[in-house]
């Protein structure tokens, strides 16, 4: 039984969705699943526009068939080659033998790469090139980076859409809804988006901003992503937080306050900070134990807030192995521009703050507060006007 959805009067939705995959890419939790997106174009000619991850093979190829019925399939358009929407290449292939692959040559060596049996049914394009199908004209654009060296974006100027790739994409399955006007994105989807950005192509912000420019030249009525939502109105409300995202601004002034406790007493400190900050007026702050939160859901959350405080036990005269992890994280992703306060906990030799600050200094553009404060065990009595100091140091920053 195939389950599509119109887009546009001839352009299909035909992807999917996964709710068994527990780990995206193996790594990333992925609760609410995720939909693999692809489109199919019924003009003179008939356009596949990416496929989709080997788990919905069997789907897509229903939903394929259902949509063409007696017609032949023509084209197959590639924008990015990862597996989770390139594994079905070689099936479409083998059962529409005639489609003329189009992609750029970087992602024809990934096909080959990979061991695809695709014939020499190929035509390699690049920036700028354009191709016709009938009543629709598609231009292609290098998306370098975002988030692999082959990505491009596609983009049909007959009806203003933007075949994205994976840019503008989100975790999180599609429940009937396809369009960004059928659900409360903000309510439901953003935390999604921007973890599904902030660990997948954060480390590419300037990347995204250069495509960010190409796009702003275009005309564009639809972004259709290889995951989640299909967007057709709010463009502004996207393009800011992929703006903000990829120059690494905050979106919001507040604190995350990531502990590391092993019995309890330096989340207690991290409680305490948390409590002067809310009476002295800084209510938006979200605390997370770092050795039961994914990092992923640390990444997205530093990339949200203007301030990160890391309160952290000694482990090994070392910094807790899952603290230094989430921080090594940061690094890789590239994560800048923000203000760090660190309260070190060590019951013989107090080594975290240290350490933990000498590798957000290796990182760009990051402010580290000088009132740093250390506790001996648990925090006590005397140490109330050193976690004063912290809580002022972070309230007087943010003005
Ligand atoms: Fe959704 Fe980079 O693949």
């Amino acid at each position: 039984m195939y389950c599509v959805r119109n887009i546009t009067e001839d352009l299909y939705w035909i992807g999917g969705n996964d709710r068994r995959l527990a780990l995206f890419e193996n790594v990333h939790p992925i609760p609410r699943g995720v939909s693999y997106n692809s489109y199919l174009l019924l003009d003179e000619k008939t356009v596949l526009f990416d496929t989709v991850d080997w788990s919905i093979c069997r789907q897509f190829l229903e939903n394929i068939k259902g949509v063409l019925g007696e017609r032949k399939l023509d084209y197959m358009v590639i924008n990015h080659m990862e597996p989770d929407h390139a594994a079905c290449i070689e099936e479409i292939v083998l059962r529409y033998p005639k489609v003329k692959i189009v992609c750029t040559e970087k992602a024809l060596l990934f096909m080959h790469q990979f061991g695809f049996d695709i014939g020499d049914n190929v035509i390699q394009v690049k920036e700028g090139d354009t191709m016709s199908f009938g009543k629709h004209n598609v231009a292609f654009v290098a998306a370098p980076m975002v988030h692999w060296p082959e990505a491009m974006v596609t983009y049909d100027a007959t009806n203003g859409v933007l075949f994205s790739a994976d840019a503008f994409g989100s975790f999180g399955a599609l429940d009937g809804k396809l369009f960004n006007d059928e659900v409360d994105f903000d309510r439901d989807w953003l935390d999604d988006a921007r973890r599904y950005y902030t660990n997948i192509v954060g480390k590419y912000g300037p990347h995204v901003q250069a495509l960010l420019k190409k796009a702003a030249g275009l005309e564009i009525k639809y972004i259709c992503p290889l995951h989640g939502p299909v967007w057709r109105n709010d463009f502004g409300y996207l393009l800011d937080k992929y703006d903000k995202w990829s120059r690494y601004e905050p979106e919001e002034k507040g604190v995350l306050i990531v502990y590391a406790s092993m019995y309890g007493n330096t989340e207690a400190a991290a409680n305490d900070l948390a409590t002067r900050l809310v009476k002295k007026g800084v209510t938006k702050v979200s605390m997370y134990d770092v050795s039961s939160t994914h990092v992923s859901y640390l990444i997205s959350e530093a990339f949200k807030y203007s301030h990160v405080v890391l309160v952290s036990v000694t482990y090994n005269l070392k910094i807790y192995p899952p603290m230094h992890n989430f921080i090594m994280d940061m690094k890789a992703l590239n994560l800048q521009k923000r203000t760090f306060a660190l309260v070190e906990n060590g019951s013989w030799a107090p080594q975290s703050a240290k350490l933990m600050g000498e590798l957000i200094e290796e990182m760009k553009d990051m402010t580290i507060l000088e009132s740093e404060m250390t506790i001996t065990s648990a925090m006590a009595e005397k140490d109330e006007d050193s976690m004063e100091a912290v809580t002022d140091s972070i309230v007087d920053s943010m003005k």
